[in-house]
């Protein structure tokens, strides 16, 4: 059906694509892919339980707009946002761009979004209309733009949002907000980080404080921030968010985009710093994995990295809706071909495996 529909949706612009999808998600239009998940890819973290580890990544519904219609998608969780505390145009449009032969998407978007109050509305609706409905949902949070205290307004989201979430991701991480990626400096990420999980330890549900990280750190960024991680007593990282990389194998007229970019070629660098971080923090952390997720491959590599979940946003734009429905068989099939009873078995074998063969050597 959606390779039916593909070539038509192609020919709009990126954007306005996106806004009927998010039409089309909120009116039931979309097709409900939902049959029940095989038992071996229940899997929990933070205290959550999971019916797969697929989720949505943040960005898609930046409203907590369309979430009866993604979770019938199939996927095991979804991030919802970024919001921030004021409603926000974001930046000038057009501010996404596709390149179809590398499956690969740049966007500058700037966080548009309606703001805490309508972001708080829906989710309140969403959350009373569907109590059945167990899927973890996410809350992700930013900062405004004209911010100059951003402290300030991460506080009030978790605040304000914390008692709806089922976790919150404190993003510091998109490319497209001045300043905010300083966020990941270890000496402003310690103080910072520990006053906002003091924050959400106020609220009577308490939900678990992620945060969300840039693949575009040095090894050394990567073991300080670990340090602070794990003294701040997070409960786990999302890595990764876009790259400001630009590959060889594209082309200059996409490659000039200002912006982040997502898909396939984001892929491998972001299995690497999940890598990086799992053996800085000794599996200490779980680890939600984004970056070029587009089949069930993709997702055990990411797991055998250390991922514990993973998330994909770029590759449902290519495939469409039936993607996360198909990954879910291919993992069930995959776990049962190989024997592993749950798909966490899978998570950080690269590492178990690479101290097997040295204490062996
Ligand atoms: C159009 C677009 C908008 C995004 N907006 C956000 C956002 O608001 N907050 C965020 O944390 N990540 C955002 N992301 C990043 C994704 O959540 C994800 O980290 C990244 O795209 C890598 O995953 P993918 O290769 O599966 O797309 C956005 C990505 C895209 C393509």
């Amino acid at each position: 059906m959606y390779d039916f529909i593909k070539p038509l949706i192609f020919k709009l612009q990126p954007e306005m694509a996106h806004r009927l999808t998010i039409k089309a998600l909120r009116s039931g239009l979309s097709p409900r892919c939902g049959s029940k998940n095989d038992s071996s890819l229940r899997t929990e973290i933070c205290g959550l339980t999971f019916s797969n580890p697929i989720g949505l990544a943040a960005g898609f519904d930046k409203n907590a707009e369309a979430l009866f219609g993604i979770l019938g998608m199939g996927f095991g969780f979804a991030e919802m946002g970024t919001v921030t505390p004021n409603p926000q145009e974001g930046n000038p449009c057009p501010r996404i761009f596709r390149h179809v032969p590398t499956g690969s998407v740049i966007n500058r978007m700037g966080f548009p979004n309606e703001g805490l109050g309508v972001f708080k509305d829906n989710l309140k609706k969403f959350r009373d209309k569907h109590p059945a409905l167990k899927a973890p949902i996410g809350v992700n949070i930013g900062m405004n733009k004209d911010q100059t205290d951003p402290e300030k307004d991460y506080i009030l989201l978790i605040q304000e949002l914390g008692q709806y979430a089922d976790y919150l991701t404190v993003n510091v991480s998109s490319p497209n907000t001045p300043g905010l990626r300083d966020l990941q400096n270890p000496a402003f990420l310690a103080p910072f980080l520990t006053n906002l999980m003091a924050e959400k330890d106020k609220l009577e549900n308490k939900p678990p404080l992620l945060v969300k990280l840039a693949p575009d750190l040095s090894e050394e960024q990567i073991s300080s921030i670990s340090k602070v991680l794990l003294e701040v007593g997070i409960d786990g990282i999302i890595l990764t968010n876009t790259t400001l990389d630009r590959p060889d194998s594209l082309p200059s007229t996409f490659a000039q985009e200002k912006g982040g970019l997502s898909g396939a070629l984001l892929k491998a660098k972001s299995t690497e710093i999940i890598a990086q971080f799992y053996h800085d923090t000794q599996g200490r952390l779980p680890i939600i994995g984004i970056g070029g997720v587009s089949t069930a491959d993709d997702v055990i590599e990411k797991m055998r990295a250390g991922a514990s979940l993973v998330q994909l946003y770029t590759a449902l734009v290519y495939h469409g809706p039936a993607l996360p429905r198909q990954i879910c068989q291919d993992l069930g099939a995959f776990l049962k071909e190989k024997n592993y009873k749950n798909i966490s078995e899978l998570v950080g074998e690269d590492h178990k495996n690479k101290e097997t063969s040295s204490a062996r050597a």
